[in-house]
């Protein structure tokens, strides 16, 4: 039961971390920021706003705007993400009344993917001896392993396809294979037993916005409401696995312990898990729709891939690249510094334009083309860079390859529909909600 005092907690979380970003980029649009532009017109139509991002690399190694110092170049971009001097989240060492009021209302929130302990929302020391632990785990061997399981998983879901077609069914790929496919994927690596699949699916559908910003209330109180659910189910999920650990890769992190001995605490698993569980639900599904509609548009290059004259993972990474799951990420500078030249004082926030550093015309040589013959598609920064590169980069490309490898060998002739195509609400995180295909073998 949620006392007032929770209900006035939720309310200021809310405010704080949805309502009010969402009006001061909306302010600042109106005022002319590039930067706020840039959120509100990807959240409009998700196309990308290229001629915002030519404006922002046209203004130096940073646009510096009322709400942040933004960057659209590549170099920059990862002379931030590896600065000493920058933390994710906001930092603020006084206590004013602004950050004595979150820290109240951060009490009773539930473990989230983007709240510490969330590897996306600690600093070193703490960053450094978790990620140490989940990296042990997380190896690329690991993610290899669970090639031949995606490959089974890809045809079952294609046979479901199949099944659909066959009875005249409209197919819509990001519900029938997006979707399910890296979600199948992230319960066997969490050890979730067949028998409670249907309810962590449930969890991760509800919970996984907390990836973005913006929310309106009922749905933010529905997410959070999610988010506790889970952790309740993943409490008992990490007893069970104490105690009959399987052969996933979550009873290893549970076992896991550093060169002191020290395991992950249980709050830190939790929110580990949680955070693998969005990633796999919010991300690689995107990755997968995202570049079955740019292949859909480049017939020739799909031939090519179909043919064996270019390589399946250069087309993962180069869909990455122009049409990346993910639009931005930010920082705030905890210490005056100097970066890419320029001075920056403390406490500033600093926007890193991920999509826009991915069409730097410095790095890609005309960057707004597709194209799978690209020799250097993999230096896109879609997985961000520095410490908090992301750590499912390995699984994301293997189950990308495999998907798209299998959708086209089963369907060469596969066709889009555009028209009835819808692209997400959300933010940040970009991906169709709906992708209406043909199927044709
Ligand atoms: C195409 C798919 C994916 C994309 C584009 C993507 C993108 C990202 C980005 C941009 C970050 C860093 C954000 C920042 O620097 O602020 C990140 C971090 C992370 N990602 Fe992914 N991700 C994908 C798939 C996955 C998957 C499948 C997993 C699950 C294993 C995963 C797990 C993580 C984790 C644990 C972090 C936090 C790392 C840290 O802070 O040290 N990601 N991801």
């Amino acid at each position: 039961m949620q006392t007032p005092v929770d209900l006035a907690q939720q309310l200021t979380r809310w405010g704080f971390g949805q309502a009010l970003p969402s009006l001061v980029f909306t302010s600042r649009a109106r005022n002319g920021d590039l930067q706020g532009q840039v959120v509100k017109r990807t959240t409009r139509s998700q196309d990308l706003p290229l001629d915002l991002f030519d404006q922002i690399r046209a203004a130096g190694p940073f646009a510096v705007e009322k709400i942040a110092h933004t960057t659209a170049r590549l170099d920059v971009v990862r002379e931030v993400l590896a600065s000493p001097d920058v933390a994710v989240g906001q930092f603020t060492p006084d206590q004013s009344p602004f950050v004595r009021a979150a820290s109240w209302a951060a009490r009773s929130a539930p473990v989230g993917p983007i709240t510490p302990p969330s590897l996306l929302a600690v600093e070193p020391p703490d960053h450094t001896r978790m990620r140490k632990l989940v990296t042990r785990v997380f190896t690329v061997r690991a993610v290899e392993r669970l090639r031949g399981r995606t490959e089974q998983i890809a045809g079952e879901l294609l046979d479901e396809m199949e099944r659909r077609r066959r009875a005249g069914q409209p197919v819509d790929l990001i519900e029938s294979y997006a979707a399910p496919l890296p979600v199948t994927v992230i319960c066997e690596i969490l050890g979730v037993p067949q028998r409670h699949q249907a309810d962590v699916l449930r969890f991760g559908n509800l919970a996984a916005p907390s990836l973005d910003f913006g929310l309106p209330l009922r749905r933010f109180r529905q997410v959070e409401g999610a988010l506790r659910e889970f952790e309740q189910w993943l409490t008992e999920h990490i007893e069970r696995l104490r105690r009959e650990p399987g052969d996933d890769l979550f009873s290893q992190l549970v076992a896991a312990r550093d060169d002191d001995g020290q395991p992950l605490t249980d709050v830190e698993l939790r929110s580990t898990a949680g955070l693998v569980l969005a990633a796999g639900f919010e991300t690689t599904v995107n990755l997968i729709g995202n570049a079955t509609a740019l292949l859909d548009q480049h017939r020739e290059q799909r031939e090519a891939l179909l043919a064996g004259d270019a390589q399946w993972s250069v087309a993962v990474d180069e869909a990455l690249r122009h049409d990346p799951p993910v639009l931005l990420t930010a920082r705030t500078t905890i210490r005056d510094t100097e970066i890419a030249g320029v001075p920056i004082r403390r406490n500033r926030p600093i926007v890193t334009l991920l999509a826009a550093a991915n069409r730097d015309p410095e790095v890609f040589t005309d960057p707004d083309r597709f194209d799978v013959h690209r020799d250097n598609a993999a230096d896109h920064i879609s997985f961000s860079s520095g410490r908090h590169y992301c750590l499912g980069a390995a699984l994301a490309r293997m189950e990308g390859d495999v998907a798209l490898r299998a959708l086209r060998e089963r369907y060469p002739g596969l066709r889009v529909d555009h028209e009835r195509a819808r692209r997400r609400n959300t933010r940040i995180l970009r991906g169709y909600a709906a992708l209406p295909v043909v199927l044709e073998p």
